[in-house]
């Protein structure tokens, strides 16, 4: 049996890049011979195994055949037969499609290495559309090398529309979609992912509510960029460049939904917006059976950003209420992502990237005021249950009053 690596780790080798995971192709043998080795299966539907030793994935080489309708209509043939060229035809891009040997010799019949020069992401061959999950993922390494110049080839982009638009993205599970959309987020150029979709067709079939936001306008004053759509990339955009979390990136993409359900008829203006897209947020929250804790800022970032933008205007009673809608006292993180995210939005917006916003540390410091009340005086003063939870809130509502008082002063 010959083994080679493949995938990633051969194409990020050639980039340059640090190679994490090692995939192998083995190429020449039997499940038989694999587990007498010593290989412990993975799954029971896949010919694939993990080394004894390093728990590298070695995968048996195979061929694919589609059976039916999404991921579970996929039936796999793998013998010892199949050649090393027959198993790499039916991987998704040509820079996915290379394998080396431990000499290091290159194995690339489909050219992968002069697309990684030419920075072109093009797939292998027809084959690609096995796996509509494979136009979320050319979007992913699109949002990924958008750095280092890489662009999705015409002709992968003509697939992919063809995809998106046959209605196969329907079928992905709410799993594997997740993982692809939480990663691309991740990535150095998210926006990168979403235009990608955008310009292909998926978008409207992954995330409607993101793709209705384009071509609604915004007052300019605010936004200079005027486009919902636009703002939401560059929000993204500021998201990424700040190193900012997984769950903020989430309630960046989907603050805004609401903008996209307001009349025509009263553009560019939004009023209630963060009302509005609340109940969008928590749709496409369940689609994609998020986490919940990238659930639960979105929700609270939709429904307070304006809030956030207006720190210093806010009464000291409604200063209260926000931090008790982000419970501050038990989920003091849960509050500073929420800060980032109007942040975020805020600098999302043509030319004011780099603008201050003092809203930021305003916001922590009433936090921080309403924190220090202390429990333990109104204890001895004989409050408890639902009353001492009233006696709380006049405190802090003093707290904040004195610190709002100070701060503007
Ligand atoms: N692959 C594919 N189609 C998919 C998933 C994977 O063709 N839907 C192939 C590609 O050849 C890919 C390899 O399997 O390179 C390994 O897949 P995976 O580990 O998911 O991705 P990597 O390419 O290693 O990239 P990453 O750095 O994102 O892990």
């Amino acid at each position: 049996m010959q083994v080679y690596k493949v995938g990633g780790a051969v194409r990020d080798r050639l980039l340059g890049l640090p190679v994490t995971d090692v995939d192998r192709v083995v190429v020449g043998a039997t499940t038989e011979e694999m587990l007498a080795k010593g290989f412990r299966p993975v799954g029971a539907d896949f010919p694939v195994f993990l080394h004894p030793k390093t728990g590298e994935e070695y995968a048996l080489a195979r061929t694919e055949r589609k059976s039916g309708r999404g991921y579970g209509g996929f039936t796999f043939y793998a013998s010892p037969e199949v050649t090393l060229e027959e198993d790499l035809i039916r991987r998704d891009l040509t820079i996915n499609a290379m394998a080396e040997d431990d000499q290091l010799n290159l194995t690339d019949p489909y050219h992968g290495q002069r697309d990684l020069e030419a920075r072109i992401l093009r797939h292998v061959s027809p084959a690609f559309a096995e796996d509509p999950l494979r136009v979320l993922r050319v979007a992913r390494f699109a949002a990924r090398y958008a750095g280092l110049g890489f662009t999705v080839a015409d002709e992968t982009m003509d697939l992919m529309r063809q995809l998106s638009e046959s209605g196969e993205l329907q079928a992905l599970t709410a799993e594997r979609s997740w993982k692809e959309i939480s990663r691309a987020l991740m990535e150095d150029h998210p926006q990168v992912f979403i235009q990608v979709l955008r310009d292909c067709g998926a978008l409207k079939e992954l995330l409607p509510e993101v793709e209705a936001l384009f071509g609604v306008p915004q007052p300019e004053t605010h936004h200079p960029e005027i486009d919902t759509g636009l703002h939401t990339l560059s929000v993204l955009e500021q998201s990424a460049q700040h190193k900012q979390p997984l769950t903020v990136r989430w309630a960046c993409l989907l603050h805004d939904l609401g903008k996209g359900l307001t009349p025509e008829d009263e553009w560019p203006r939004h009023i209630a917006h963060e009302h509005t897209g609340l109940k969008l947020i928590k749709a496409v929250n369940e689609r994609f059976k998020v986490p919940k804790d990238c659930q639960e800022l979105a929700l609270l970032a939709g429904q307070y950003h304006t809030h956030g933008h207006r720190a210093l205007e806010l009464k000291a009673s409604t200063l209260l209420e926000l931090l008790q809608s982000f419970d501050i006292y038990r989920r003091p993180q849960r509050f500073e992502e929420f800060i980032a995210a109007c942040e975020m939005d805020a600098r999302g917006r043509k030319g004011l990237e780099q603008r201050s916003y003092p809203q930021a540390d305003y916001l922590r410091g009433a936090a921080k005021a309403a924190r220090a009340v202390a429990v333990q005086p109104l204890l001895e003063q004989g409050f408890k249950g639902p009353e001492l939870g009233e006696a709380l809130k006049r405190e802090r509502l003093k707290a904040l009053k004195a610190y709002k008082e100070a701060a503007t002063a």
